[in-house]
C-alpha cells in the first residue's frame, strides 16, 4: 500500500462504522420529505432508527409508528436528539431557514449529517456550514438528489466528456402550473421568504445545480427580476416572489438563462422542467429528449443515455455507504454550498436589482 493510500483509508477509516454495525439514525423534521427520508432510512438493512423529532405531535406518533420495530426515542426539542450516545447519523428535515444551525450542531456533535436542501436560505448560513463540515471528520451530504440519479450522472457525464465541447450557454427552468397550496402542510413556512428562500431558493436549488454540474462551473455573477403576478397578497403575508427571471455568468463568459414560474398551464406543450447546454459542437437536452444534436447536420442526434435503472432511495444509500468508510461523496458540502449560493445569488440580484457578484457573498469554499 502506498503511503498517500495509507494516509487516505486510514482518515475514512477514522469516521468510519464497522461495516456489521447498525447505524443508530434520527430524522428531525417528519413532515413531507422527513416522512419520506423515514422510509428511505427504515429500508437500509444496516440501520436502526433510534430518534425521532418533530414539534407536531401527528407527525411524530405517525413517523413513530412507521419506525415502530426500532422503538425509537420521540421527542419535539430537536437538541436531546443531538445529544443521544445511541444517534451516530442525523437527518434534517425542518424547514430551510433550520437547516444551517441543526446541521452544524449535530457535526459538532460528531454525528454524520443528511442535510436537506437547501442548506442555507442565506450566505451567513452556507458560510456556517461550509465551516463546520469542512471541520469535521464525520460524512456530510446534502440532499440534492438528483446527484444520485443514473441517468443524470450519465447525461452529464457525456458532457464532460466533451460530447458537446466547451460549453457556452444553458437555457434552464423549473415551472409549475399551480402555487403550493396555501393551507398545505408547509404553508407555515413556505410563504415567507426568510424561512424558505422563495421557491428560486428552495425548488429550483436542484435546477440551478444540475446546470452548474453539466457546465461543470459556479456562476461568477448573476442579475435578474423576479416579482408576484398571479398570487398577490395569497396567502396574506405572502413575501416570495411566483416568477424569477436570471441570467448568471460563469467564468469561460457563458451565460446561464433561468426561469420560474408557477403559472405553467399543464397543458402547455413544452416541457416544465428543462436545461439546454449549448457548447461548441451542438447541444444537449437532458430533461425532456436527453439527446445531444449537432451542429453539424450529418451528425445524426444521440442518446445522452440509455435510460438505466434508477435504484431505489440512491441518495440514502450513498449517506449510509459513506458513513462505513465507502464510495464517493457525490453532495458533499461544496455541491450544497455551490448550489444553495446559486440560487442566493440569484435572488439577491433580484431583490436588491442589480449585478451580485458571487464574491460578495463572501463565502470561502
Ligand atoms: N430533496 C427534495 O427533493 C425535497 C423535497 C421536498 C422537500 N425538501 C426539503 O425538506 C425540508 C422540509 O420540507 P417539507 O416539505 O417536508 O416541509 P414540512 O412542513 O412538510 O415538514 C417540516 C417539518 O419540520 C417540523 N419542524 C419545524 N420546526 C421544527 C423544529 N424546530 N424542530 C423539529 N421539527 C420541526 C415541522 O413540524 C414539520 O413537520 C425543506 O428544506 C425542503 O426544502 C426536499
Amino acid at each position: 500500500m502506498s503511503r498517500r493510500t495509507f494516509l487516505l483509508s486510514s482518515a475514512a477509516a477514522a469516521f468510519a462504522q464497522a461495516p456489521n454495525e447498525r447505524v443508530g439514525t434520527a430524522v428531525i423534521g417528519t413532515g413531507n420529505r422527513g416522512s419520506y427520508l423515514l422510509t428511505s432510512v427504515i429500508d437500509q438493512p444496516d440501520t436502526r432508527v433510534a430518534a425521532i423529532c418533530d414539534l407536531k405531535p401527528d407527525r411524530l406518533d405517525k413517523a413513530a409508528s412507521a419506525a415502530g420495530k426500532d422503538n425509537p426515542f420521540t421527542t419535539k426539542e430537536w437538541r436531546r436528539v443531538i445529544e443521544r450516545k445511541d444517534v451516530d447519523a442525523v437527518y434534517v428535515a425542518t424547514p430551510p431557514h433550520l437547516h444551517a444551525e441543526m446541521a452544524i450542531a449535530a457535526l459538532e456533535a460528531g454525528k454524520h449529517v443528511y442535510c436537506e436542501k437547501p442548506i442555507g436560505v442565506n450566505a451567513r448560513q452556507v458560510r456556517d456550514i461550509v465551516r463546520a463540515a469542512k471541520k469535521s471528520n464525520k460524512v456530510f451530504v446534502a440532499g440534492q438528489q438528483m446527484r444520485s440519479m443514473s441517468s443524470l450522472i450519465a447525461a452529464v457525464g457525456k458532457i464532460h466528456a466533451g460530447v458537446i465541447g466547451e460549453v457556452y450557454q444553458i437555457k434552464a427552468q423549473r415551472h409549475a402550473s399551480a402555487d403550493l397550496p396555501h393551507d398545505g402542510t408547509s404553508g407555515d413556512w413556505y410563504f415567507d421568504v426568510s424561512k424558505s428562500g422563495g421557491y428560486l431558493i428552495e425548488q429550483s436549488v436542484h435546477n440551478l445545480d444540475l446546470c452548474n454540474w453539466a457546465a461543470n462551473m459556479v456562476p461568477v455573477k448573476a442579475v435578474g427580476f423576479g416579482s408576484v403576478m398571479r398570487y398577490k397578497g395569497q396567502p396574506t403575508g405572502r413575501t416570495i416572489f411566483d416568477n424569477s427571471n436570471l441570467v448568471y455568468e460563469y467564468a469561460n463568459g457563458a451565460k446561464m438563462t433561468f426561469t420560474q414560474n408557477v403559472f405553467h398551464p399543464r397543458r402547455l406543450p413544452n416541457s416544465n422542467q428543462m436545461v439546454y447546454v449549448y457548447g461548441e459542437k451542438g447541444a444537449a437536452d437532458i430533461m425532456t429528449t436527453a439527446s445531444v444534436y449537432f451542429h453539424d447536420t450529418a451528425t445524426r442526434e444521440e442518446p445522452l443515455h440509455t435510460k438505466p435503472e434508477e435504484p431505489k432511495h440512491a441518495h440514502t444509500r450513498m449517506f449510509f455507504d459513506l458513513v462505513k468508510g465507502t464510495g464517493t461523496n457525490r453532495a458533499d458540502w461544496k455541491v450544497g454550498a455551490t448550489a444553495a449560493l446559486t440560487a442566493i445569488l440569484g435572488h439577491d440580484a433580484m431583490t436588491r436589482q442589480r449585478v451580485v457578484t458571487m464574491a460578495e457573498l463572501g463565502v470561502e469554499l
